[in-house]
């Protein structure tokens, strides 16, 4: 009889249905039990359609029962705690935006850790898989949205006077960049800073949109709470980076979400080894993974890892986001599977 340990390196070979990721990573595997009449796996997929568990316990079994030594296999469905999992009632009355059918909110326990680099990126990614896609860059002290996808447009304004959104890269967006320069920023403090972002986010013409991403500022903080608080959000991610100093704060932004009873679409770890194009080898500089090994722990999804690139960065300064403006680079394709994820996320029917 095999270990758990080889049926979990044999389950690394499953993938998810749809998806070039295995089963194992997407933390859907939550137990293995071996026992003399055979093994029983548990896997929890809250967000998944029916039919895609099916699938995934039928192809779980497949690859287990074709494991020498192994007479039966059982897959067990783990069922998700209420609350968690549930959409909860939220306690205030949050507001949605006529015309949009989803807001996510993209967050960090701290700053720099890519949160702005991986909204935008997502943003187009989720564009590219036919969504039609917002981005609001909320970060009134360091909108770096702007700088990320260029800002020359100057603003207009409709004869209600909403306020019309930028296009590029096929997505619609609005900073708060726009109206704002940098003396007045500092002025704006607290409850004067959540007010008027929210007031700015009711008051876009964002048209008929499939998702609406919003650019949280760094940080769990009031402010992140407020704006959490007041809009009818579908769901949160947490970006952080591998070090151990970052992960500490996925905790806490898993906790922000949790606190407005949002649930947390997933963690993605940024800057999670270096890709050397050239050798096209991966070189782990942080001891990698911490992110997959948080979100196990906090009962979350992991989404997915991306590696430090320098065409990410400089994507970034120039105004051209790497999703946009390469496709085919592997990043690229890592934020298309991060999309999918989302996507199927929020399309699951809710309660699963
Ligand atoms: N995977 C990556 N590879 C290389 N550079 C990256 C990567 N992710 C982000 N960067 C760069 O790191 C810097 C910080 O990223 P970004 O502005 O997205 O972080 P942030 O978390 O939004 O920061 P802030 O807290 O200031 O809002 C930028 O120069 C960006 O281009
Ligand atoms: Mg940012």
């Amino acid at each position: 009889m095999p270990s758990p340990n080889e049926i979990l390196a044999e389950l690394k070979k499953v993938k998810y249905p749809g998806f070039t990721r295995d089963v194992v990573s997407f933390g859907i595997i939550k137990d293995i039990e071996v026992a003399y009449a055979g093994v029983t796996v548990i896997i929890a997929a809250p967000s998944a359609k029916p039919e895609v568990i099916h699938k995934i316990a039928e192809d779980v079994k497949q690859a287990v029962g074709a494991m020498p030594g192994v007479p039966k296999v059982e897959v067990k469905l783990e069922r998700p705690a209420a609350d968690t999992q549930a959409r909860p009632q939220p306690s205030i009355a949050r507001k949605s935006l006529p015309g949009v059918r989803h807001i996510i909110a993209v967050a960090s326990g701290k700053g720099g850790v890519g949160k702005s680099t991986v909204a935008v990126n997502l943003a187009i990614a989720m564009r590219g898989l036919g969504w039609r896609i917002g981005l609001m860059d909320a970060d009134v002290y360091g909108p770096s949205i702007a700088m990320m996808v260029g800002m020359e447009a100057p603003v207009s304004l409709t004869q209600e006077r909403r306020i019309i959104p930028l296009q590029r890269f096929g997505i619609k967006y609005v900073s708060m960049a726009m109206f704002i320069n940098d003396e007045t920023a500092v002025i704006w403090r607290g409850p004067m800073v959540t007010k008027l972002e929210t007031e700015f986010l009711f008051n876009v013409e964002w048209g008929e949109l499939d998702c609406l991403v919003l650019d949280l500022p760094p940080g769990t903080g009031d402010a992140q709470l407020t704006i959490t608080q007041r809009v009818e959000l579908d769901g949160g991610i947490v970006v952080t980076t591998p070090q151990e100093i970052a992960l500490i704060d996925v905790k806490r932004g898993a906790e922000m979400f949790r606190e407005v009873r949002v649930p947390v679409l997933g963690v993605v770890e940024n800057m999670s080894y270096y890709l050397c194009l050239r050798c096209s080898k991966r070189h782990e500089i942080f001891s990698h993974g911490g992110g997959a090994r948080y979100a196990a722990e906090l009962g979350v999804p992991f989404l997915g890892e991306l590696p430090l690139v320098r065409a990410l960065r400089e994507g970034g300064d120039s105004a051209s986001p790497l999703a946009a403006l390469n496709p085919a680079h592997p990043v690229s394709a890592a934020f298309k599977e991060i999309a999918a994820s989302v996507i199927e996320r929020l399309d699951a029917p809710r309660g699963q």
